[in-house]
């Protein structure tokens, strides 16, 4: 059975309706994502055999509007006694003169060999040829030591050549961004690091880089695995001269499950981002659930007059806004407001004058379960907090939050996206986190807001199912 055919209904209501996620079985990186002749190409991680890591495919999707995906059949898969025989890892997509291109990361069983590939695509995208030269980067350059991890090509291209980064990690030192320059995409010539972050502050390992220009600043966006807290996503504002990045300012992409982030323009010369969000339940619920791995809503990036990355969900999304409730400053009181619908789109502003405010989701015949998003003026952070009635240890339940400051004089405005168990939040377009909610019922779900009186305007809509 198609596990689809039950997304509309209340059986499986912790899978979302209006993110894309494949069929069934295991998804995570959003890889080689491209606005290909007017349509929007996303690949992805994709595990066929089920719903955990393993076999790792790329998998397809295509839309017109970047929020109706239609999945087609697997695009790469691995090939025996070959240099990704044990997988195709996440990897990239250019435009080489016409021909689609994809650069991807090849692994061996163990995944202890990490090598990169190319393979070209036919005209839809959909049938791949690998190239008889792989893998085109065999081994991490010597001169760097030891090295773990060497994998998630980045490619794009230069006034007179393509250059490509690789995501490692230097034993002893920390997560490092590697920079190579080539006339053909076939030849590699290793420069220098581009990036070597500190260890402590940004993590053992990087992944999944992504390096762009934006307004008139270079963007460096890395995948970290940190020692002291869940993996994140980070982001370096800086310069890009003669082949060297000159970081100016950092921060935190998403404190929450957003994680492998892949950026792409496309043919409105928008800067995209996709990332797929993580799961926060045991690996038996989601084999069991058959599906999990979802991709976070493609968003447009920009940076504000202080050089912070700013974030938006595309506007396209709003599309599927249906039944609306609109309240002014004063129309908002304590009690419960009862929710329709699976899926969510929030507008909230307040006009913060001290102490907390922001919105708490009620769910469970008890009303005991509860998904809370808070703005602390006196900390200056942003905060998730979920609470259950049930009693699953391996059920993410830890606060989660990051420090979000308000310019003078400005208000908080908060973004929501609710949809099964996924929640999105985006504060002032700048600071974000992304969490996962799994109540035990579907019932009585009723929104309550902390703090009526500072509420400027809120707005709530139920949007409708892209399946
Ligand atoms: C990030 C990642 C990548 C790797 C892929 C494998 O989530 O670990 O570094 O290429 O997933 O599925």
């Amino acid at each position: 059975m198609d596990i689809r055919e039950g997304v509309n209904s209340r059986e499986d209501f912790l899978r979302p309706r209006c993110h894309f996620m494949p069929a069934a079985n295991w998804m995570n990186d959003p890889n080689g994502v491209i606005h290909w002749d007017g349509r929007y190409h996303l690949f992805f991680q994709y595990n066929p055999d089920g719903a955990w890591h393993g076999n790792m495919h790329w998998g397809h999707a295509v839309s017109d509007d970047l929020v109706h995906w239609r999945e087609l059949p697997i695009a790469i898969a691995p090939t025996p006694n070959s240099p990704d025989q044990g997988g195709v890892f996440s990897g990239c997509m250019v435009d080489d003169g016409g021909v689609p291109t994809a650069i991807y990361t090849g692994v061996n069983d163990d995944y202890s060999r990490q090598v990169q590939c190319l393979a070209t695509g036919n005209d839809d995208l959909t049938k791949w040829v690998k190239h008889p030269c792989n893998p085109i980067i065999g081994c991490a350059p010597p001169e760097l030591g030891q090295t773990r991890d060497f994998r998630d090509p980045f490619v794009w291209r230069g006034d007179d050549c393509w250059y490509l980064l690789l995501a490692s990690h230097i034993v002893g030192v920390g997560g490092a961004v590697l920079l190579y320059r080539s006339r053909d995409l076939l030849d590699w010539q290793y420069l220098h690091p581009l990036f070597v972050g500190d260890k402590a502050r940004n993590g053992r390992n990087f992944e999944c880089p992504n390096f762009f220009p934006l307004g008139d600043k270079w963007v460096l966006i890395v995948s970290s695995q940190l020692s002291h807290a869940p993996s994140t996503t980070l982001y370096f504002v800086g310069r890009f001269e003669d082949e060297r990045f000159v970081p100016e300012s950092e921060g935190v992409y998403d404190a929450g499950y957003s994680y492998a982030s892949l950026c792409s323009e496309d043919e409105q010369g928008r800067r995209l981002i996709y990332s797929w969000i993580r799961e926060g339940r045991s690996v038996a619920k989601q084999r069991e659930s058959g599906w999990t791995g979802v991709q976070a809503i493609p968003r447009q990036l920009w940076l504000d007059e202080r050089k912070r990355l700013c974030s938006r969900p595309v506007p396209e999304l709003e599309a599927l806004r249906g039944p609306h409730c609109h309240f002014d400053a004063g129309e908002v009181g304590h009690d419960d407001l009862p929710l329709g619908g699976f899926a969510l789109d929030i507008e909230v502003e307040f006009a913060v004058a001290g102490g907390i405010c922001g919105l708490e989701m009620a769910r469970s015949e008890s009303g005991w379960e509860k998904l809370a998003v808070l703005y602390d003026q006196s900390t200056e952070t942003l905060q998730i907090r979920r609470q259950y009635d049930h009693d699953d240890p391996e059920l993410d339940a830890a606060p989660q939050g990051m420090s979000h400051r308000l310019d003078a004089g400005e208000n908080l405005r908060l973004r929501m996206l609710f949809d099964g168990s996924v929640l999105e939040v985006i504060a002032n377009d700048r600071s974000r986190i992304t969490s996962r909610f799994y109540p035990g019922s579907a019932e009585n779900a009723t929104l309550r807001v902390i703090n009526p009186a500072s509420v400027g305007a809120l707005d709530i809509w139920e949007m409708a199912s892209i399946w």
